[in-house]
C-alpha cells in the first residue's frame, strides 16, 4: 500500500483546502436548481468515481437503458487513465475532469444531479459540495464513513433545501420486498425482536480485503462498508430508528493471520500455495479499469489479501436497541463456504424465518425461502424466485424508479439522507464501541 499511501498526502491537503474554504463561505454559489427535465426532457447528469460501480451499474447501464432519460455532461475521477478508459468504453462525448476540478466541472457543465460512486470515505466531501453548488446527489451506499461526515451531510442538506438519494438496491430485491409485505401485513403482530446473521464467502467477501475496503479509512470497515445495506433493510423491515449499539469485532483469517505474505497477487512467490491467488491478468477488462491506470495513483487491485497492514475486521458481533423497544442480534462473517443471509423475526403472533441464497456450492430452489409459523398454530413456505442479475434484479427497479418516475412508493423504497444516515450509524457506532469496549447511544455521536 506504500504508493497510495504516498498519494493520499495530497488528497487530505485538498480535501482540508476545499473543506475550509467551504466553511469559510468563499467559493462562488450557484444557483440552485430542482432535478427535473431540461429543454432536450433529459436530466443532466455527472458522475464522480469512474470504478467498477461507476462504469457499471452508474454508466453503461444508464447509456444502454435510460438515454432517452439521461444525460451524461461531465465525468470527474482523480486518475484520470480510469477515466479515459471508461469514457471511451462508455461513447461518451462529454468532458472529463479531475478531483480538483468538481467545482468547475459544476460550474461549466451546470447538472441537475452528481451521482456518486468514488471510495466511500469521499463521499461527504462531494455530496455536501454538490449541494452548495446547487445539485442534488444520488449517492452510492454508504451516505459516508464517520459521524462527522454524517452530521456535515445532514446540516448541508437541511441549509441547502437540495436532496440526497442514497442508492439501497437491496430494499428492491424480491425477497426483501415480500419480507416487508408480510411484516407490514401484521401477520407475525409486533416484532419484539431480530436475529440477522450475514455470510460472505471466500470469493466475494475474501475480495473486500484485496481492495481499499480492507482500511477503515477509506470503507470505515465491513461494519459500514458492507452492513450498511443490512443495516438500512432493517431499518426500513421494522419501519423503527436504532438507538443504542454494542459491538465486538476481530480479524481472524485475513490480514496478519497469512502462514505467508506478498504485495500483490501478479508474480506473488506464493501463488501455487495460496488459496485465495487471484490472476488479474486474465480479465482485459479489469486490466484496462485498474492495472494501466495504477501508474497515476499506486491503487493496486489484486493487492495481498494477507497484507499486514489491514486493519478491518472479518468477524462482527453487533447488539442493537430500537426506539421502540426492538432487539437485533446481528453477525457478519466474510470467510464463510457460502454467501447469503438468514434471519428471523420474533413477533407477539408469530415469526418470520428466511433464508436467502446468493452464492452457494449446492443447488436451490430460487432465490429465498420464507416460513411464517404463527404461535400454537400453522405454518407456511414462501419459495421466492431469483429476479434476475443486477442483485437479484433489484438494480433494474431501483433505477427505473429514479429515472422513469414518477411512481408509486407503497413500501416507502425511495431512501434519502436520513435513511443512508440511520444504516451508516448503526455501523460507525459499532466501530467505536469496539473501540471503546462499551455500549454506545447513536445520539452521543451524531444529531439526526
Ligand atoms: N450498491 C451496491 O451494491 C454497490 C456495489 C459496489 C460498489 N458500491 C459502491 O460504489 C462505490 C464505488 O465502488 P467501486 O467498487 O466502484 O470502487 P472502485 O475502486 O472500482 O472505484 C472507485 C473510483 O473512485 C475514484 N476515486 C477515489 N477517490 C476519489 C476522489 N477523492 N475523487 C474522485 N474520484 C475518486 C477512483 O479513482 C475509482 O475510479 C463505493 O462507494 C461502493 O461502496 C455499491
Amino acid at each position: 500500500m506504500k504508493n497510495r499511501e504516498k498519494s493520499t498526502g495530497r488528497r487530505k491537503f485538498l480535501g482540508t483546502a476545499a473543506g475550509a474554504a467551504l466553511a469559510a463561505g468563499a467559493v462562488t454559489q450557484i444557483r440552485p436548481r430542482a432535478v427535473s427535465a431540461q429543454s432536450n426532457g433529459k436530466l443532466k447528469v455527472v458522475l464522480t468515481g469512474t470504478g467498477i460501480r461507476g462504469s457499471g451499474m452508474w454508466g453503461k447501464r444508464i447509456v444502454d437503458n435510460y438515454s432517452d432519460k439521461v444525460e451524461f455532461v461531465g465525468l470527474c475521477d482523480r486518475n484520470s487513465k480510469r477515466m479515459a478508459f471508461v469514457k471511451d468504453y462508455l461513447g461518451l462525448k462529454c468532458p472529463t475532469f479531475s478531483d480538483l476540478e468538481f467545482d468547475s466541472m459544476i460550474q461549466q457543465t451546470r447538472p441537475d444531479a452528481v451521482i456518486i460512486t468514488t471510495m466511500d470515505c469521499f463521499h461527504a466531501k462531494y455530496i455536501c459540495r454538490a449541494m452548495e453548488l446547487g445539485c442534488d446527489v444520488i449517492t452510492e451506499k454508504p451516505l459516508c464513513t464517520d459521524e462527522g461526515m454524517c452530521q456535515n451531510v445532514m446540516d448541508t442538506e437541511k441549509r441547502t433545501g437540495k436532496k440526497v438519494r442514497v442508492t439501497f438496491n437491496y430494499r428492491y430485491g424480491p425477497a426483501a420486498v415480500r419480507i416487508k409485505e408480510i411484516l407490514m401485513s401484521g401477520e407475525i403482530g409486533k416484532v419484539t425482536s431480530v436475529d440477522f446473521s450475514y455470510y460472505l464467502d471466500t470469493d466475494h467477501g475474501a475480495s473486500y480485503y484485496r481492495r481499499w475496503h480492507g482500511y477503515k479509512q477509506y470503507s470505515g470497515s465491513l461494519l459500514v462498508h458492507k452492513a450498511t445495506h443490512h443495516f438500512d433493510l432493517l431499518n426500513w423491515w421494522l419501519d423503527a430508528e436504532p438507538a443504542t449499539v454494542n459491538a465486538q469485532g476481530d480479524l481472524r483469517h485475513y490480514g496478519f493471520n497469512g502462514d505467508f505474505h506478498s504485495l500483490r497477487c501478479m508474480n506473488c512467490p506464493h501463488k501455487n500455495k495460496c488459496k485465495y491467488y487471484w490472476d488479474i491478468t486474465g480479465n482485459e477488462f479489469m486490466m484496462n479499469l485498474y492495472v494501466k491506470p495504477e501508474t497515476e495513483d499506486g491503487y493496486i487491485r489484486d493487492h495481498c489479501l494477507y497484507s499486514k497492514d489491514i486493519n478491518i475486521w472479518d468477524t462482527m458481533s453487533v447488539q442493537v436497541k430500537y426506539h421502540n423497544d426492538v432487539f437485533l442480534n446481528y453477525s457478519l462473517n466474510s470467510c464463510m463456504p457460502y454467501e447469503g443471509f438468514l434471519v428471523g423475526f420474533n413477533g407477539t403472533r408469530g415469526r418470520l424465518d428466511a433464508r436467502e441464497y446468493h452464492r452457494q456450492p449446492w443447488d436451490v430452489d430460487g432465490l429465498a425461502d420464507i416460513r411464517v409459523s404463527m404461535l400454537h398454530g400453522e405454518s407456511r413456505k414462501l419459495t421466492i424466485p431469483h429476479g434476475g442479475s443486477g442483485h437479484w434484479g433489484a438494480d433494474d427497479k431501483m433505477q427505473d424508479m429514479i429515472f422513469r418516475g414518477p411512481i408509486d412508493d407503497p413500501l416507502g423504497q425511495t431512501a434519502g439522507s436520513r435513511a443512508g444516515a440511520l444504516s451508516i450509524m448503526i455501523g460507525v457506532t459499532a466501530r467505536r464501541s469496539i473501540e471503546q469496549q462499551r455500549p454506545i447511544a447513536i445520539e452521543e455521536l451524531v444529531k439526526i
